[in-house]
């Protein structure tokens, strides 16, 4: 199954993507986490994506597209793949049909994690990520058991740099631009369900899989 899960900063994407993987065994590529990764080991990729995730930009079409590009040509892709944060842009959409048409395959479902725009802020200054396994929590919504630490391996929990209250409005209001062109190239060609991600992370997961599974 390819999956795509498209939805504002906050909306869910990566607490989605950690079932939908546990459950259906499809690879997890988050652009998000790749530039995060890259940025902690130092690289020149990381370098560059710092510059604009640091002020809650998006990274530039061409670097952006080159790594999912190499990604989804990994032999782990073969059998399905779920896109979590790309495509962003029409252009970038317009690269991965391009990309998908050279590896003979296709979209099954955009899945766009709906939530109102009010409920974001929260969701995110809220957020808390594993250092070690990039586990998610949230300091109310979905608490560890043990306060600021990692139920899977007991790391003290750190707040994302583009989760402070300055960066995360740019981010919102970049990616509101963004997002309704490509909600209508989806929705044109067919591909779009939209999932109410205004609901517990458990209900949320249950539509997407009735969806899904259809
Ligand atoms: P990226 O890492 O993709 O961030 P994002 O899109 O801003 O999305 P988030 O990771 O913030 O949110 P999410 O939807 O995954 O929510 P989560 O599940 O964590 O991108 C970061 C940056 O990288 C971008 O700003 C850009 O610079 C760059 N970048 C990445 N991709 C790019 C691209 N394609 N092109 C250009 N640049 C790119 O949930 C959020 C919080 O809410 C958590 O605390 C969670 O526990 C909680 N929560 C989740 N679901 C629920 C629920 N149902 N109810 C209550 N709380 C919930
Ligand atoms: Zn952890």
């Amino acid at each position: 199954m390819n999956l795509i899960l498209m939805g504002l900063p906050g909306a869910g994407k990566g607490t989605q993507a950690e079932k939908i993987n546990e459950k259906y065994n499809i690879p997890h590529i988050s652009t998000g986490d790749m530039f995060r990764l890259a940025i902690k080991e130092g690289t020149d990729l990381g370098k560059k994506a710092k510059e604009y995730m640091d002020q809650g930009e998006l990274v530039p079409d061409e670097v952006t597209i080159g790594i999912v590009r190499e990604r989804l040509g990994k032999d782990d892709c073969k059998n399905g793949f779920l896109l979590d944060g790309f495509p962003r842009t029409i252009a970038q959409a317009e690269a991965l049909q391009d990309l998908l048409q050279d590896m003979d395959q296709s979209i099954d479902y955009v899945l766009h994690v709906d939530v109102p725009e009010e409920k974001l802020v929260e969701r995110l200054t809220g957020r808390r990520i594993c250092p070690t396994c990039g586990a998610t929590y949230h300091v109310v919504y979905n608490p560890p058991k043990e306060d600021g630490v990692c139920d899977k391996d007991g790391s003290q929990l750190i707040q994302r740099d583009d989760d402070k209250a300055d960066t995360v409005k740019t981010r919102l209001s970049v990616n509101m631009e963004q997002t309704k062109p490509l909600l209508d190239f989806y929705e044109d060609r067919g591909y779009l369900v939209t999932v109410n991600g205004d609901k517990d992370i458990d209900e949320v997961f249950q539509d997407i899989q009735s969806k899904i599974e259809k």
